[in-house]
């Protein structure tokens, strides 16, 4: 079920009018193109699309939803999604188009999806400079949720033949644009209020950005315990309520997220409950997990009891994202 691999054939879209106007259109109805950007090739989905977003963590097998940085046309447009306070607006003005990445608080006007976002009140927006990737958002004109576009685990690729190597027959196509002229990742900056704070080194050298802002960047997670780990922001955000997960029934005035076609015992007397996947499909329950743990958690309930997910493709993703919204704290 849902196998990423049996299911698609990978396109190979040339670097013309054509060939970005079928990356777009590919997009925008949900599928994964990788394409080009200045520091390694991304493996995109529409950000506003949860259901698309999954279809990333599917290809690339990670094993947990890390936040994904959203891709802008301009500055302009990561505004929309996005506040900047004044160190913000500096480094963009000073580093866009280019490889530097900006974690900021969510704007109202937000539509970068809860998947993509991996549950947090903050987003990460880069304006790429690289000629393929700016025509492609512009025509796509909407965030585009890019991670490197290599199976987890592997190494980050910085041309189409690597992108096909890992991710051939998992993905719908790949926009051809040359070799990636940085070969590492973007500069990863948290702008989130007091120091900002260096999350990620990348194509923006830090002493750089140093002197732009006349301050020492902060390094490492809030707290500054040791070196950062990737995705470890993510166990930031935790529901208020309890969490009990493999509940095997449902306990009066208990909120309720179930999985597949089974019900619970009890399940009628939830305060609320909601099904990440009747058919019992991960993808689909991978993309309603965070909005629906936040919808849950807005009932007011004191606990919220998860039916059991199975670990198979997505589900050892949402299984890790669920024990960490349910540990101690
Ligand atoms: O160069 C790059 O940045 C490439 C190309 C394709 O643009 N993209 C890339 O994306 O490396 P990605 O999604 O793999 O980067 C994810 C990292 C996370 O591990 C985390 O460190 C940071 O971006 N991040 C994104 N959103 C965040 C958020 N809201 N809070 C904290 N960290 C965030
Ligand atoms: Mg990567």
């Amino acid at each position: 079920m849902n196998d990423p691999r049996s299911m698609l054939r990978t396109a190979r879209l040339t670097a013309d009018e054509a060939g970005l106007a079928e990356a777009a259109a590919i997009l925008k109805r949900g599928g994964l193109v990788a394409f080009p950007t200045e520091t390694v090739y991304g493996l995109g989905a529409d950000a506003t699309n949860a259901e698309a977003v999954a279809g990333i963590y599917a290809a690339k097998e990670r094993p947990s939803f890390n936040p994904l940085i959203s891709h802008l046309e301009s500055f302009e447009a990561a505004k929309v999604q996005g506040l900047f306070d004044e160190t913000a607006q500096k480094l963009a003005e000073a580093f866009w188009p280019g490889p530097l990445t900006l974690v900021v608080p969510v704007a109202p006007t937000c539509t970068v999806s809860d998947l993509a976002r991996a549950g947090l009140d903050s987003v990460g927006l880069r304006v790429p400079a690289h000629p393929l990737a700016h025509a492609l958002l512009t025509a796509t004109g909407r965030p585009v949720a890019a991670p490197s576009a290599n199976r987890s685990g592997r190494v980050s690729p910085t041309d189409a033949d690597h992108v096909l190597g890992d991710l051939d027959g998992r993905i719908d196509a790949v926009l051809e644009g040359g070799a990636s002229d940085v070969g590492v990742e973007s500069t990863i900056i948290a702008c989130l209020g007091g120091t900002p704070r260096l999350l990620r080194p990348g194509g923006v050298p830090r002493e750089a950005i140093e002197a732009l802002i006349g301050q020492h960047l902060d390094t490492g997670p809030e707290g500054g315990k040791g070196p950062l780990a990737p995705g470890m922001l993510a166990s930031h955000y935790a529901p208020r309520a309890q969490v009990r997960l493999n509940a095997t029934e449902i306990k009066p005035g208990e909120a309720a997220l179930l999985f597949g076609p089974t019900p619970l015992q009890g399940a009628e007397q939830a305060k609320t409950h909601l099904n990440l996947s009747k058919n019992g499909d991960p993808k689909e329950a991978a993309a309603h997990l965070f909005s629906y743990l936040r919808q849950l958690d807005a009932s007011g309930a004191q606990t919220i009891a998860v039916a059991p997910v199975p670990e198979t493709g997505l589900g050892e993703a949402i299984n890790d994202r669920l024990r960490r919204a349910a540990a101690e704290r």
